[in-house]
């Protein structure tokens, strides 16, 4: 749990980082060297959050629903609360890992090219932030009994 704990803080607090402190101060500097930054920056974050911490996310997370005794029948039948809670909580996980290969894969490395891709970037990561803290809601309401 502890190790699940860390990832799920760094990818919050990466999201919460990128968007409230290292953004609004990047879009400021001259055109290429605010390119140069989001690149560089955006590389790290996704090597560790996309690459190894959602990965590490899961495999913990199986790990906690095991611990838990949620087995996966229970978990595709919606069994008791807790499971339904964590049926839509890996959902919304999968929504996650799809739009973070979309935006940290194809649309971020494009973002200087063109005000749609810029956009568009802005858009899916503001959408994970948004996904990551209703999956922290749903975690929260696990630790209730869901
Ligand atoms: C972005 C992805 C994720 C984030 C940010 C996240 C966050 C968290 C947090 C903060 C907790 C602690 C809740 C508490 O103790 O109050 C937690 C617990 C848990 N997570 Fe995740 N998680 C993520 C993905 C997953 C996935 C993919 C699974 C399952 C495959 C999962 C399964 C669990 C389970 C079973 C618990 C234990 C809940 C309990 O009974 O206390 N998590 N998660």
């Amino acid at each position: 749990m502890a190790i699940h704990l860390l990832v799920a803080s760094f990818w919050i607090g990466g999201m919460l980082f990128m968007i409230l402190a290292l953004s609004p101060y990047v879009r400021k500097l001259p055109h290429d060297v605010s390119v140069k930054a989001y690149q560089e920056v955006g590389k790290r974050y996704s090597l560790w959050g996309t690459v190894i911490g959602l990965p590490v996310l899961f495999l913990t997370g199986i790990y906690n629903m095991k611990t838990m005794g949620v087995s996966l029948s229970d978990l595709m039948n919606f069994s008791n609360p807790y499971a339904a809670t964590l049926h839509h909580k890996i959902h919304l996980f999968f929504i996650t890992v799809f739009l973070a290969v979309i935006h940290d894969f194809y649309i971020g490395p494009r973002s200087h090219l063109n005000k749609k891709f810029r956009i568009t970037a802005r858009i899916i990561g503001v959408l994970n932030l948004i996904l990551g803290i209703s999956i922290i809601y749903l975690a929260a309401k696990l630790r209730m009994g869901g």
